[in-house]
């Protein structure tokens, strides 16, 4: 293990210990001020360590995205496990397996196309299948549009299945994504919250029994409205991490950011005014590039610096200022750091975090790949 950020090889993902733990322990104390239970997503880093941080050591009620995140917490002793991805048939085979396999699994629908691919598939031995029914907002994400008829009948074939234990509804209220500043968030928050008891009022009409009420992403959790005590469950996920993009729209500061990205100079190019960096599109993805070019890659103590190019294993560096780089400061073989526009992104480029307390290395997590 290399002893120090300046002994890793580049390009590398660093993950600051003492600042995640510090996320992690500030969203388990809000939920529990606020009465919700924290199901965290743990598509942004998809390791062992930092799922089992952020559940408190719990090792229960999480939520992934792909059936390989799944797989992999199930065998590493996670239980009560959300597979949140619109459900369909092809994935079902793998579904049963981890059904059977756990005390708690829970699937998402968003279509009759998922309902339907359960209830040709009933689980046997007095299981049933656990689901959560995603709502859109409006936003045109995934989920049922929250305003429809299908929500209703969905809903209700869910819940009068006797193959069907019907948890309820989740949203992902993609509005905070767009809101500026606490007050923005808060505000989109109670939008949300509002918009859940008032299909919760709508099931209540129908008969429908709706135990669970969820929202979220890391905007929404990490700025919460008050309003938000009468939810049941908070599903933020990169808030253990932070970025660029939850800075930038309020939901941490700069000093937040949990990780970084760290690269060597390996060129300079005076006649493009640029210089060269080991940090190809494969070490930082080109999330956010195009709609943020000067927030995208904030290299540490070098404000004036942006990535302006990608190659797979090259980044081109300039000033955002069009000043002449000064060469001198940009000896080449020199370590720079950068924070991500979006860390998940980013995090998923890498097979192994070091993580750091200070400038010591402490260790390295080797998160799950692939679908
Ligand atoms: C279904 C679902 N829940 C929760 C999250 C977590 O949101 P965030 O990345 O803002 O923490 C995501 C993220 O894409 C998601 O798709």
């Amino acid at each position: 293990m290399p002893a120090t950020i300046s002994d890793v090889p580049t390009p590398s993902f660093l993950v600051d210990f003492d600042k995640v733990k510090k996320n992690a322990q500030k969203m388990i104390d809000t939920c529990e001020r606020l009465g919700v239970q924290l199901r965290p997503h743990m598509k942004t880093h998809k390791t062992v360590e930092l799922g089992t941080l952020m559940t408190n050591g719990t090792k229960r009620t999480i939520e992934v995205s792909t059936l390989e995140e799944a797989e992999f917490y199930a065998r590493n002793g996670f239980d009560d496990i959300l597979y949140a991805h619109p459900l369909i048939a092809a994935r079902i085979e793998r579904c049963k397996s981890l059904a059977y396999k756990l005390k708690a699994f829970h699937v998402m629908i968003e279509s009759f196309h998922g309902l339907i691919a359960l209830l040709s598939c009933p689980l046997k031995n007095g299981k049933k299948w656990s689901i959560y029914l995603e709502i859109d907002d409006g936003s045109g994400r995934s989920g049922v549009p929250w305003e429809s008829d299908d929500v209703i009948k969905l809903a209700k074939e869910a819940s009068e299945s006797p193959y069907i234990d019907f948890q309820g509804l989740y949203l992902f209220n993609g509005r905070t994504y767009e809101a500026k500043g606490t007050r923005g968030i808060e505000n989109a928050n109670k939008e949300g919250t509002d918009l859940l008891q008032t299909l919760h009022k709508r099931f209540t009409d129908n008969n429908i029994d709706c135990r669970t009420l969820a929202i979220g992403n890391t905007p929404s959790c990490s700025r919460p409205h008050e309003s938000m005590n009468v939810l049941t469950e908070f599903h933020p996920g990169n808030y253990i991490f932070y970025d660029m993009q939850q800075a930038t729209i309020g939901s941490c500061s700069s000093d937040d950011i949990a990780c970084r990205l760290t690269t060597r100079i390996i060129g300079h190019k005076p006649s493009h005014n640029i210089f060269l960096i080991d940090c190809g599109f494969l070490a930082l993805s080109y999330d956010g590039m195009a709609e943020h070019p000067d927030e995208f890659s904030t290299f540490l103590d070098h404000p004036d610096l942006k990535v302006i190019g990608f190659s797979q294993e090259i980044g081109k560096v300039t000033t955002k200022s069009g000043d002449k780089l000064n060469y001198d400061k940009y000896p080449i073989g020199s370590q720079l750091f950068i924070f991500p526009w979006h860390s998940c992104a980013t995090a998923c480029q890498h097979t192994v975090f070091y993580v750091h307390s200070g400038n010591n290395i402490t260790d390295m997590w080797t998160p799950a790949k692939g679908w």
